[in-house]
């Protein structure tokens, strides 16, 4: 069942993947959720082609996607479903941008896949069953210390109106790690620390769709996702922190910091 379950999602990813990149660098129609918070044609399109493909396929599921909301919460699956994670840069030609699809099973995340169209890269991983990057099995890095790291985060859109605005952690990691990157897509953040390209990652204020493939795809990958205290994730929780495990406790420490 899981490996239909996983057919499907990529299958939807990919499809998606072919209509944001036919998209990309066109004149859009932008619509603002927020002062910030963008929503294009792209974003809509994209989540209409996964969620007709979900649908068709398993018609009982309840579906979580982000323009469109939850319309049925009474399932034992749920899809959570971000069509376009990284609309700004998506919106400025900037070519970092992917589709997460995550399903949930009585609320625990049980497969993940994250779809970047530009490079051609998909990460997945089915819970106890290893995380991949286009087939190959993918591990987090061996980096031992966060002198030596290179991690990633976020701002939410909130961050000019917000003082929890992620600048003091900001600031305290800048200076005690090798360079810090924003790149615009918490999905690919978190597929980055998976893959090894990253070594630590944290951001506050996430929606569910935003981590519910990653977090599976880090964890199957061998690193450690918790919240800035180190408790147990939840895709529903407003904090993350993703690392390789190995520079966990110095994240928690730095984040401890006011
Ligand atoms: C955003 C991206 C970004 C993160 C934002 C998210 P969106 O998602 O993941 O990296 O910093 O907080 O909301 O709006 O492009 O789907
Ligand atoms: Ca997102
Ligand atoms: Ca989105």
């Amino acid at each position: 069942m899981i490996a239909n379950f996983k057919q499907t999602a990529i299958k939807a990813a990919l499809e998606a993947g072919v209509i944001l990149k036919k998209h990309f660098g066109r004149t859009l129609n932008i619509r603002h959720k927020g002062e910030i918070d963008l929503v294009t044609e792209a974003d809509l399109k994209s989540e209409q082609k996964i969620v007709s493909i979900i649908k068709k396929a398993f018609p009982e599921h309840d579906i979580l996607a982000e323009e469109r909301g939850l319309q049925d919460n009474q399932a034992e699956y749920k899809w959570l479903i971000d069509p376009l994670d990284g609309t700004t840069n998506y919106a400025h030609g900037f070519p970092v941008f992917a589709v997460s699809i995550a399903l949930e099973r009585k609320g625990e995340i049980i497969l993940g896949v994250v779809y970047d169209p530009m490079r051609d890269e998909i990460f997945t991983a089915i819970k106890g069953k290893g995380a991949y990057l286009n087939n190959k099995k993918i591990n987090v890095s061996a980096t031992k210390s966060l002198s030596v790291s290179l991690l990633a985060t976020g701002f939410a859109y909130d961050v000019r109106v917000s003082p929890e605005n992620n600048l003091n952690h900001f600031s305290n990691f800048i200076l005690r790690s090798q360079g810090i990157r924003r790149a615009g897509s918490a999905a690919i953040d978190l597929c980055y620390i998976a893959s090894g390209r990253f070594d630590g990652y944290w951001e506050m204020k996430l929606k569910p769709w935003d981590t519910a493939a990653g977090s599976l795809i880090v964890k199957e990958a061998g690193g450690r996702v918790t919240d800035f205290q180190g408790q147990p994730f939840s895709h529903y929780s407003k904090e993350i922190l993703a690392s390789n495990g190995k520079i966990h406790r110095e994240m928690i420490k730095v984040l401890s910091y006011k």
